[in-house]
């Protein structure tokens, strides 16, 4: 049951949520207000845009109020600059202070990034988090004392052995890059999209993360991790048939007072058609 409900003293026969549904299940009769057919039901993606367009907020959907969402105006977001800023100066930290983050903070955070969009609108990640630091050095000495050991490792990772000894002897965190806290977002395989919902809802978190105070790392080396102690996905919790990707992060203990420069990073080409 979707709960589609229209307010009749507040709605204005506009059609803006007729011609914006991208299921195209909201009909509305000359004179009438807008529904949707019961047998219509189960094509509705569950993208609340009916309720987000409504400019009379007339419309409640699977027991959401408009009330209960965040007013937008044409100022309502960061400028341009300011967005620009946040994308070229978002730097991957590698040395955190030895501190857990507001639990707060990370409850808001997390509640942000779950409205990232994911395909079809399938909705279907987990976050999986280490919020504590204590949880995560007894992860990193178990991860380390697990590669000193193991006979997995594949030659381009051959380094992985020296991790441990890197960490004891040099202080030098290779794998964990000093971080407090870990964020794992996974996916069952068969939902439409689950590598790229997995990066989107990364990348929201990184962003927003910084915006916020917080250092992040993208953690690549964490995949190989997993392969070479296989049992480490169900010790952390990651829902055993997930794909998953992972971000270090935590409270900075550097700062960077520049950008760096790679706009020409990318090849641009103009398509051909
Ligand atoms: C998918 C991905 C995986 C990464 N994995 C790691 C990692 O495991 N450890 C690490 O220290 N940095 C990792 N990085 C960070 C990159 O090395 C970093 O983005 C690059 O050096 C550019 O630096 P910047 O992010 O500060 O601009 C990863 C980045 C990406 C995008």
């Amino acid at each position: 049951m979707l709960d589609f409900t229209v307010d009749q003293k507040l709605c204005t026969h506009c059609g803006l949520c007729v011609r914006d549904c991208p299921a195209r299940i909201i009909a509305m009769a000359a004179g009438s207000l807008p529904r949707i057919e019961p047998d219509q039901e189960a094509a509705c993606l569950q993208c609340q845009h009916c309720l987000a367009i409504c400019p009379a907020a007339a419309i409640e959907i699977l027991g959401r109020k408009p009330a209960d969402s965040l007013p937008l105006a044409s100022n309502s977001f960061p400028t341009l600059d300011r967005m620009e800023l946040l994308l070229r100066g978002r730097r991957s930290v590698r040395q955190y202070r030895d501190e857990n983050v507001d639990p707060a903070l990370l409850k808001r955070l997390l509640a942000a990034v779950a409205n990232a969009p994911t395909g079809v609108n399938r909705r279907e990640l987990t976050f999986t988090l280490i919020d504590d630091k204590d949880a995560m050095q007894r992860l990193r000495e178990k991860v380390l004392a697990g590669l000193d050991t193991a006979t997995r490792i594949p030659e381009r990772y051959s380094y992985l052995h020296e991790a441990g000894k890197a960490y004891r002897e040099h202080q030098n965190d290779i794998i964990f890059r000093t971080a407090p806290h870990a964020l794992f977002v996974s996916a069952p395989p068969d939902a439409p999209c689950p590598n790229q919902d997995i990066a989107i809802s990364l990348a929201y978190f990184e962003l927003l993360a910084q915006s916020a105070g917080l250092g992040t790392v993208w953690w690549g080396i964490a995949q190989m991790v997993f392969i070479v102690l296989p049992d480490l996905k169900a010790l952390i919790g990651i829902p055993p048939k997930h794909l998953f990707y992972a971000m270090l992060f935590g409270m900075p203990a550097v700062k960077y007072p520049r950008t760096v420069q790679r706009d020409n990073a990318a090849v641009l080409r103009r398509a051909k058609i």
